[in-house]
């Protein structure tokens, strides 16, 4: 039997903002000292991670000069080609600086939108640099507190014109970089813009190069909306859409908590690896969690390895739930595989349907056996079989 033990093949990657975080919150200022990038990348590397995410600003603080910024980019480099960790993906922080405080892409002031499309361009040149494939877009300030200080209309001319302006940049430039919008409903603005999975789908239609644009959902997101996480992947995947992931755990409707993979809603975790397993997703399975304000780097690096332990934990109960011959049958008994058939036979006409008599009160009687089904997933869960 395994020992969990993850390896680069595993594909785990983790935001260098996550074990880096110095655990200020609104009550409070930090409780660990800044974390080198450097260390960071030694340290996932030892623990058997693949790759990392960054936003500028994790390796390059706000306002750095030139030299100094091409220095930090060598070392950050160094520490890359030294332990084989690759940049999976980089994002930019709209959201830190007061300038931000009404939003970047959206703010209603014009040169604040101005900048901040300058500020992702720049950092689109250093993700092609060290060949990051998607590019996260979270419009954490991208949003409101109250009813008419944004026009939600402009709001999204603006946030569609942001985006179609980076697409032909990135094209433009010939760099081979998706773009992935991640979904929230609060926090830090009262409202966000594109709260949920739902909302950045239909966004993307409305995009110039909608094929260059998918998402990265984060479970504790559309969870803080009291969504079903692996409903919301699965339609993302079914649209072609689903380019990254943010994993983390959540408990219900609250306050954005960011705890590790498999904390929170434990039976959403299993049914989240699921999904991701037996739907072909294919990209980096990656952490973005917060390790909590009580822990030391010690604390931090023990949350580093739960994620990863968790994931090939669920992993290997979802296996053996699927692989279970008395899953298979009670799948047939709930009727699971006849969804997959199409509701006209082939050749059928919506007459030959309505022709058909139906034996209502025999359907209406019979149960759908889904309880059985759903007991054997908590048992493999619970360990019991
Ligand atoms: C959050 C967000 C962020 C983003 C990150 C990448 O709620 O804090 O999830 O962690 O994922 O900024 O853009
Ligand atoms: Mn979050
Ligand atoms: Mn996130």
């Amino acid at each position: 039997m395994s020992d969990y033990t993850p390896t680069p093949a595993d594909r785990f990657s983790f935001g260098l903002w996550t074990v880096g975080w110095g655990a200020q919150d609104v009550f409070g200022s930090a409780t660990r000292p800044p974390l080198d990038p450097v260390e960071a990348v030694h340290k996932l590397a030892e623990l058997g991670a693949h790759g990392v995410n960054f936003h500028d600003e994790d390796v390059i603080p706000f306002g750095t000069s030139d030299g100094e910024r091409d220095k930090l980019i060598a070392r950050f480099k160094e520490a890359l080609s030294a332990t084989g960790v690759v940049v999976t993906t980089a994002t930019t922080n709209l959201f830190s600086h007061p300038i931000f405080k009404d939003g970047g892409f959206t703010a209603n002031d014009r040169a604040v939108r101005r900048f901040a499309i300058a500020k992702v361009a720049r950092n689109l040149d250093l993700a092609a640099e060290l060949g990051a494939p998607t590019y996260v877009m979270w419009g954490g300030r991208e949003g409101a507190e109250s009813g008419a200080s944004k026009d939600v209309a402009a709001a999204l001319d603006r946030y569609k014109e942001a985006v179609d302006v980076l697409c032909q940049y990135v094209r433009e430039q010939g760099y081979d970089i998706r773009f992935a919008l991640e979904p929230k409903p609060n926090e830090p603005r009262g409202d966000i813009l594109l709260p949920t999975i739902g909302h950045a789908l239909a966004f993307i239609s409305s995009l110039d190069e909608p094929d260059r644009v998918g998402l990265n959902p984060e479970i504790g997101h559309e969870e803080m909306a009291g969504l079903n996480f692996a409903h919301g992947i699965a339609q993302a995947m079914w649209h072609g859409k689903l380019y990254h992931i943010d994993l983390n755990g959540q408990h219900g409707p609250r306050f954005d908590q960011d705890l590790r993979f498999g904390a929170g809603n434990l039976r959403g975790a299993f049914w989240t690896v699921d999904a991701l397993e037996t739907g072909g997703y294919a990209g980096p399975r990656h952490f973005d969690y917060k390790p909590p304000r009580t822990e030391d780097i010690d604390g931090v690096w023990e949350t580093a390895k739960a994620c990863m332990r968790n994931y090939l934990i669920l992993k290997a109960k979802v296996d053996a739930f699927r692989a279970d011959p008395e899953v298979t049958e009670a799948l047939a008994l709930a009727r699971v595989p006849e969804l997959s058939e199409p509701t006209l036979a082939p050749g059928e006409t919506l007459a030959d349907l309505r022709a058909e008599s139906v034996d209502v009160e025999g359907l209406a009687r019979k149960g759908m056996a889904f309880e059985r089904l759903d007991q054997l997933a908590m048992e493999h869960l619970l360990g019991v079989r």
